[in-house]
């Protein structure tokens, strides 16, 4: 088999190397010159655990190659993935399908022969009747199979995620697409991964349904901590005796300053916009939207309480800005909403992150970066965790206290014991903790 991968980012990366894994022959497509010159290099545009290894080891065993070239991608292929992105319109808040559109109408231009055109970005209902059309339009001549097959890969952990999904999902509307794709994802039958296979709309929808749902689960165990703490329960108990309800499942449950990312925050207005349109709308999703954006205002409010009225010229530690451990991706991160207020406010911010590559360009210029976790804290009034990197969990309290001016800890990630920093001296406080 062989198969083209429209996109070089997250996704377009990471599923072209596990396709290459899996014995396919992957051609990986971006406009980006210097992506692919990069990749060519053996530099990986993103930071993703494993990503180098796997990348270099399928280039060297020629299953894997990299062009800016559509043409020479497109050539051959059995199916041509798209995994572009699809960034929050401006203004309206649904999603920007112009990437989508654009690269479809250029794979359908250059295509040489019959070929299943699958969407893997994440795309609202009704995006694959809009290939099919252009398809049509484009190419009369060619029959093209759309397909749509979202990506359900976790960043951070997305190789593991795409070599040993919960489920693949593929929408359909033809014998072929379902055999090439069922094909192409052979190897997970051997672990008895479920393929389903639904129409188009209906794979369409199951990736925003899921995303909605899993931030709503998200927003409610925050709401939950914020609880926690005016009547005095522990949130982490609250969240195991929930979870350990099989209908509702453990995972999801741990509070913080208010989900981000690349998926989330877009995907979620995306499907309230799209609801809106359809009149259906879905107003538990639009409460979580809401709900999740004053919180991440908030979280910066209580920091400042936590730094006293005369807060202006204090120094706070940043540990973490990216939106989740082990990744670079900053895009709606928290730390954008909290580290600008900061600033705003007249504090000296002062930020560590172990993977900073975007974070610089993203925050206030204001902002200073660290080295390392422990010259962050060097002489600060204050230490904020917003990130949960494993490495913060492992920082001996009396190093930081040793280090810092003030006492004051907000965890807002729950990373350390209480006990243990209050026995350190610090002034701690976490989220929907006593
Ligand atoms: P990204 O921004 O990291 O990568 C997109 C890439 O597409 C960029 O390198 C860009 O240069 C390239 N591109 C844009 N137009 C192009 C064209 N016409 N031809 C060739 N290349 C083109 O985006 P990411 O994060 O990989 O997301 C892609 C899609 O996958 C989005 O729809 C997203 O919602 C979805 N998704 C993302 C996940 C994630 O964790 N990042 C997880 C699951 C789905």
């Amino acid at each position: 088999m062989r198969i083209a991968m429209i996109g070089a980012g997250y996704v377009g990366l990471v599923s072209g190397a596990c396709f290459a894994e899996f014995g396919v022959d992957v051609t990986v497509m971006d406009v980006d010159p210097d992506r692919i010159e990069g990749l060519h290099a053996g530099r990986m545009p993103i930071y993703e655990p494993g990503l180098d290894k796997l990348v270099a080891e399928n280039v060297k065993d020629g299953r894997l190659t990299f062009t800016t070239d559509l043409a020479t991608a497109v050539k051959g292929a059995d199916a041509v993935f798209l995994a572009v992105g699809t960034p929050t319109r401006r203004g309206d808040g649904h999603a920007d399908l112009s990437y989508v559109y654009a690269a479809a109408e250029q794979v359908a231009k250059a295509a040489d022969g019959p070929l299943v055109l699958v969407t893997k970005s994440t795309v609202p209902v009704g995006t694959g009747r809009e290939v099919q059309a252009i398809c049509r339009r484009v190419r009369p001549d060619l029959p093209i199979s759309v397909a749509s097959n979202p990506e359900f890969l976790r960043e951070g952990s997305a190789i593991g995620d795409f070599m040993r999904p919960d489920r693949v999902v593929i929408g359909v509307d033809d014998d072929h697409a379902t055999t090439v794709l069922r094909r192409l994802y052979r190897p997970l039958y051997l672990i008895e991964t479920p393929v389903l296979a639904v129409s188009i709309e209906s794979a369409e929808l199951i990736k925003y349904a899921a995303n909605a749902f899993l931030a709503t689960k998200i927003t409610f165990i925050n709401e939950i901590a914020d609880l926690c703490e005016k009547v005095g329960a522990d949130v982490h108990d609250v969240a195991r005796g929930m979870g350990l309800d099989g209908r509702i499942g453990r995972k999801f449950l741990h509070p913080g300053p208010g989900y981000g990312g690349s998926c989330f925050p877009k995907d979620t207005l995306a499907l309230a916009r799209t609801a809106q349109d359809a009149g259906s709308p879905v107003r538990l999703v639009e409460a979580t939207i809401e709900v999740n954006e004053a919180r991440k205002a908030r979280m910066a409010q209580r920091i400042l309480a936590a730094l006293g009225p005369a807060h202006a010229g204090k120094r706070v530690a940043v540990l973490g800005v990216t939106f989740k451990p082990e990744t670079d991706d900053m895009r709606d991160a928290p730390s954008l909403v909290i580290l600008p207020a900061l600033v705003a406010a007249g504090v000296e911010v002062t930020a560590f992150d172990p993977q900073p590559a975007h974070a610089r360009q993203s925050l206030p210029a204001a902002v200073r970066f660290a080295e390392t976790a422990i010259s962050a804290v060097q002489g600060a009034d204050a230490l904020v965790v917003l990130t949960e990197w494993n490495e913060f969990r492992a920082l001996p309290p009396d190093r930081l206290k040793a280090a810092m001016k003030g006492d004051i800890i907000l965890d807002l990630r729950n990373v350390w014991d209480p006990a243990a920093m209050r026995a350190a001296g610090f002034t701690y406080s976490s989220i929907g903790r006593p």
